[in-house]
């Protein structure tokens, strides 16, 4: 197939674009449906199909509603979110995953998948925190770029959301991000910067907030100065689904795709306002002819025009591949955060009996999150994984243990059209709870604290759901819900043994058990094959290596988004913690968090020895030798922190700067080089198993 290179895509797509009336270019460039574009049939142009992302391909909408079509046949691969992507610290998994969803996208027949989110988790609380990778800009940037190679080898584009500095839900539509341009570009910008230039991403969406008093979606400070005169970005941009407010800015801007919520397409900013006021002169037509210039050379990229469509991918979805990719990053993303007395594994041979508590062993997840839900093919829950690995001559006992709040009757399934009113989105708190429900949670844990002190073996399954980590919504703040704290207090009493396993999207409180829970596992929305992936870490089959990708702080207090700036405000989210973000914070500030970034435990222990620094065409590397030092195959993340000797105020302590991820077998040992990113002189260079771990230090 004859692939064009940029200028040769370009020369043809403003030869196409100048064949276009005005008409048909407005059709270009706004929604002609809620997830389609115009075409122009005359020229053999076709609409531009995109779906959500991120976890796999969302199921299929009536044109102009958000109802679903209610066909059996968009069904999919439901994959692990991204947190939990980003928990595995393992690039190549996160090709694989781009590669199961663009090849799943361009199996149902989509030529944009709206995804990786690569927002930055400023606030453990914000709603959406599932979607994204990481609090840290590199590992972001690191999962990110491998992934969009994998969705784009599809013939599908990326769309890499949201641009930029989207980190709260609450009136997500107005809220003006107040931010010093060093931390903006130090932390909010870098995984964007690297979608563009390494990932070479085709698409990018705007992002719903404003920054700087300008709506991002028609920024002339992003879209114009950042991304396409400093970055050179060729690429299309699309709005977020609402994010426009105005024709003359949209037009102006860098936007090239307008999309919205609503069915009056017609009336879209860059609609039928547009063509009236170029047709009155009052916005030279030139002004969307880059943008339709645009869209042909994206066109062109995803081989969707002339000749070329003959040779386009066709993709695939639901295969086993797919499904096996699925676990296999389900299994490498769970964190095993404390095993004292190496309480876990637990024996499968010895599980005769086993008592399975709390409502996360037993839901599905993948419906829920807001515009990443997903139609999962099928979702295999905790206690499903677990009986499926024990099998029939273990007897596996199910308690709820405590209830959610039931759902009022009347989210609808419209909530995105709905989005737009107030703000889009807002602070959901537990709210005073009736009595029924507290007396029925009552009643449920008294039978289950009674049955926990007969089992040898009894595992707790609980954490949020995504009543709680769901977009338009962020969290009051870190508490669990539905009294899982009286709860597990009560089981660690009766039976101290208890394993605690949390399933969610962004930390939660622990301090009221911690310390007496000897085995805690955290688990995400883990995909279709989560709750087998957990169920195999919980007894042996499979050795943790997850590393948190975030800090888990002990309460949100502890986040400087809250001890320090402002979050979740109406008007104005005053960044004024500048770069001190997650783990920067607390290293800076000498704050403990529950557990730190980049911790995890194994089933294995490792030795780190002998680091040293090398260079080699002008990039600096950290060489050691890691030992598996126990009796079981593992793998470790070796993580590259840099730290300046000498640090000005607003310079972080250290900053993760490279980590490679390897697999030992007992007593194996390798020497393992990893690249340290910005390395200067002057620096220390730390080489550790988590950010508050570190085995060997260089200083030169
Ligand atoms: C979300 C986007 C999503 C879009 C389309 C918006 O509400 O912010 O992430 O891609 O809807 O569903």
């Amino acid at each position: 197939m004859k692939n064009f290179n940029d200028r040769e895509l370009r020369e043809r797509a403003e030869a196409l674009a100048g064949r276009l009336t005005l008409e048909e270019k407005i059709g270009m460039i706004h929604g002609a449906e809620l997830f389609r574009t115009k075409g122009v049939e005359r020229l053999k142009i076709p609409g531009l199909s995109m779906s959500d992302g991120p976890m796999g391909v969302r199921q299929e909408f009536e044109p102009d509603s958000w109802k679903s079509l209610g066909n059996h046949d968009d069904y999919v691969t439901y994959l692990p979110c991204n947190s939990a992507l980003a928990a595995t610290w393992n690039r190549g998994l996160s090709y694989a995953t781009g590669d199961v969803l663009g090849a799943e996208a361009r199996g149902r027949g989509k030529d944009v998948i709206l995804g990786p989110g690569v927002n930055i988790k400023r606030s453990p609380l914000c709603g959406r925190n599932f979607e994204y990778f990481s609090e840290d800009p590199y590992l972001t940037k690191e999962m990110a770029v491998p992934y969009i190679k994998g969705v784009q080898k599809w013939d599908v584009a990326a769309c890499v959301k949201h641009f930029a500095a989207n980190n709260q839900e609450t009136q997500r539509l107005w809220v003006d991000v107040k931010i010093d341009e060093k931390a903006l570009r130090e932390i909010y910008l870098p995984a964007f910067y690297d979608a563009v230039k390494r990932g070479k991403c085709y698409t990018i969406m705007g992002a719903y907030n404003r920054l700087y008093g300008e709506h991002c979606c028609q920024s002339d400070f992003l879209l114009n100065r950042i991304l396409r005169e400093e970055w050179g970005y060729d690429g299309v941009v699309i709005s977020d689904w609402g994010g426009v407010h105005d024709t003359k800015e949209a037009a102006n801007s860098q936007l090239d795709i307008e999309m919205s919520v609503t069915d009056n397409f017609d009336e879209y900013y860059m609609a039928e306002p547009l063509k009236k006021l170029i047709e009155k002169g009052e916005i030279p037509e030139s002004a969307i002819d880059e943008k339709v210039v645009q869209i042909l050379m994206l066109m062109g990229r995803l081989h969707m025009l002339g000749d070329a469509l003959e040779e386009r991918k066709c993709g695939a979805y639901n295969t086993p591949e797919h499904r096996q990719t699925a676990l296999d990053v389900a299994r490498e993303s769970v964190v095993l955060l404390k095993n004292s007395g190496n309480r876990l594994p637990l024996c499968p041979e010895r599980a005769r009996e086993v008592l399975v508590i709390g409502e996360n062993a037993d839901m599905h997840h993948a419906p829920g999150g807001g515009s990443a839900e997903i139609k999962a093919l099928y979702e295999i829950t905790p206690l499903m994984g677990i009986k499926m690995l024990l099998g029939g001559n273990a007897k596996v006992t199910y308690v709820k243990g405590y209830c959610q709040t039931p759902k009022k009757e009347d989210t609808d399934a419209n909530w995105q059209e709905a989005s737009l009113e107030n703000g889009g989105g807002e602070v959901r708190g537990a709210g005073k709870e009736d009595e029924a429900l507290v007396a029925r949670r009552k009643a449920l844990r008294e039978e289950v604290v009674s049955m926990a002190k007969a089992f040898d073996q009894v595992i707790f399954i609980g954490g949020l759901n995504h009543e709680h980590d769901c977009e338009g919504n962020d969290r009051a703040d870190m508490r669990l819900p539905y009294e899982q704290d009286e709860l597990i207090e009560r089981l660690l009493a009766v039976n101290p043994d208890t394993v605690v396993v949390m399933v969610g999207g962004s930390p939660v409180e622990m301090g009221r058990w911690v310390d007496r829970a000897d085995s805690l596992v955290w688990s995400w929305y883990a995909g279709m094959e989560g709750g087998l992936a957990l169920a195999e870490v919980l007894f042996g089959k499979v050795n943790p290596s997850g590393k948190l990708p975030e800090s888990f702080y002990k309460t949100h207090m502890d986040c400087s988004a809250h001890a320090w700036g402002n979050f979740a405000q109406k008007e104005t989210a005053d960044y004024a913690e500048g770069i001190f973000v997650g783990y920067r914070y607390l290293d800076a500030f000498h704050i403990e968090p529950e557990f730190c970034f980049g911790h995890g435990l194994s089933y294995t222990s490792f030795a780190y020895e002998a680091a040293c620094l090398t260079e080699k065409d002008g990039k600096t590397y950290v060489e050691c030798r890691i030992t598996n030092t126990g009796k079981k195959a593992g793998k470790e993340t070796v993580q590259v922190y840099l730290a300046p000797r000498e640090r000005s105020e607003d310079e972080a302590v250290q900053q993760l700067k490279g980590f490679e991820k390897v697999f030992l077998e007992p007593g194996e040992s390798r020497r393992v080089t990893v690249e340290a990113e910005d390395y200067r002189a002057g620096m220390e260079v730390r080489v550790g198993s988590s950010s508050r771990d570190i085995r060997l230090c260089i200083a030169q």
